[in-house]
């Protein structure tokens, strides 16, 4: 009998993440969205709506607004040290969309995509609409991915290495060393790294990103505006990858999406070129948030890696499904640590995108929980 629905959908589940946000009704505390709680900055909302008052509002060019993609270039330069001309840009619907194509545009049905696990869930759940097969890098102890355990997943299935830093769901932030080692490693086995560093500007302590492309060819960058500039309604995210690979992601993007938001693109343009200070702000705001978390769970005696960037906190706990039905009686939603991958099991996502005043009450109720 022929099937109603593709095995390429029905292999794949709703986010865990989807699911707990669903489920929300009242007053919670909502610890399990991963976006920032600020309001964009006004300067890139009024810049949305000039685009619409000026009738910016028509189809774009497929690649991206010319403007935006030169400001992206030298954004590149600016803060990723490398150097990538406008054409070598793409416009996308958010990181999801330019995840998604880079992908499909690299994964043939069998091959093998290395990626951290646990790890963003979209890196599986698309390697599976692409037919290929996720392959979850175990991590080290403060959750970075070490080239020793990247070497022992590798086979000659292996077309793609998933690099995700500043981590989600960890906040794991890796060095230049390992990203120098990854490098190497997929160079030696002509692997293609696709590199998500939509968190690249919310690093704590004294780490600096680095972008794996400033070693390598063959790499697609993937980045966004949604979490850096709070614009994750925008939909706004774009890559980077030398011209072939642009060609044929091109093609994909052309038919799934024909171009990203004129008006978004606007607002993008605005947040790139313009003050970067808001950037600081949040960031610091969110350095607050993490040493209050880290502080509170180690206080309930809870487990953990500190993490070093991004907004979120990965603790370990004894039945993750336990924990996660205690808290949600009290009002607090956390992600279970399995929504993350197998290796996730038995921790929880804590996202600290939420204002200092609420994760103080949350925290006080869930060490009322984990120390009853
Ligand atoms: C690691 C990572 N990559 C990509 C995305 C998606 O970003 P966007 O909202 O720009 O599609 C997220 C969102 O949570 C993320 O955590």
């Amino acid at each position: 009998m022929i099937e109603k629905f593709a095995h390429r959908v029905e292999d794949i589940e709703i986010s865990g993440i989807r699911k707990a946000f669903e489920a929300l009704s009242g007053e919670f505390f909502n610890l399990g969205l991963g976006e920032p709680d600020f309001d964009t900055p006004a300067h890139i909302k009024e810049a949305a709506i000039q685009a619409l008052k000026s009738g910016f509002t028509s189809y774009t060019f497929n690649k991206g607004i010319e403007e935006l993609r030169e400001a992206i270039s030298d954004k590149f330069k600016r803060d990723n040290n490398f150097v990538v001309s406008p054409e070598e840009i793409m416009v996308t619907s958010g990181a999801s969309e330019a995840l998604h194509i880079a992908i499909l545009s690299v994964v043939e049905k069998g091959d093998e995509v290395l990626m951290p696990n646990p790890g963003f869930v979209s890196f599986a759940a698309l390697t599976k609409l692409a037919e290929g097969k996720p392959v979850g890098v175990p991590l080290s102890e403060d959750f970075t991915m070490s080239a020793e355990a990247v070497k022992e997943k590798i086979t000659n299935k292996t077309k793609v290495m998933i690099i995700n830093s500043p981590a989600n769901p960890t906040g794991a932030v890796e060095s230049e060393r390992n990203i120098k080692a990854l490098v190497d490693i997929a160079n030696d086995h002509r692997i293609t790294i696709i590199s998500d560093e939509v968190y690249e500007h919310l690093i704590y302590d004294d780490l600096k990103h680095i972008s794996p492309a400033r070693f390598s060819d063959e790499v697609i960058t993937v980045n966004a505006v949604s979490k850096t500039y709070a614009m994750t309604g925008f939909r706004l995210g774009y890559l980077a990858a030398r011209d072939e690979y642009v060609e044929q992601m091109l093609k994909i993007h052309q038919y799934i999406q024909a171009c990203a938001s004129s008006i978004s693109q606007e607002a993008a343009l605005a947040a790139i070129i313009g003050p970067q200070e808001c950037v600081a702000e949040m960031r610091s705001e969110f350095k607050r948030r993490r040493d209050l978390a880290v502080e509170a769970l180690r206080d309930m005696g809870m487990e953990f890696s500190t993490p070093k960037g991004a907004f979120y906190i990965f603790p370990q706990v004894k039945d993750e499904k336990e924990f996660v039905e205690r808290l949600r009686r009290k009002k607090i939603i956390v992600t279970p640590g399995s929504a993350f991958g197998s290796l996730g099991r038995n921790h929880v996502r804590i996202s600290y995108a939420t204002s200092f005043e609420k994760l103080k009450r949350a925290f006080k109720i869930m060490n009322e929980v984990v120390n009853f």
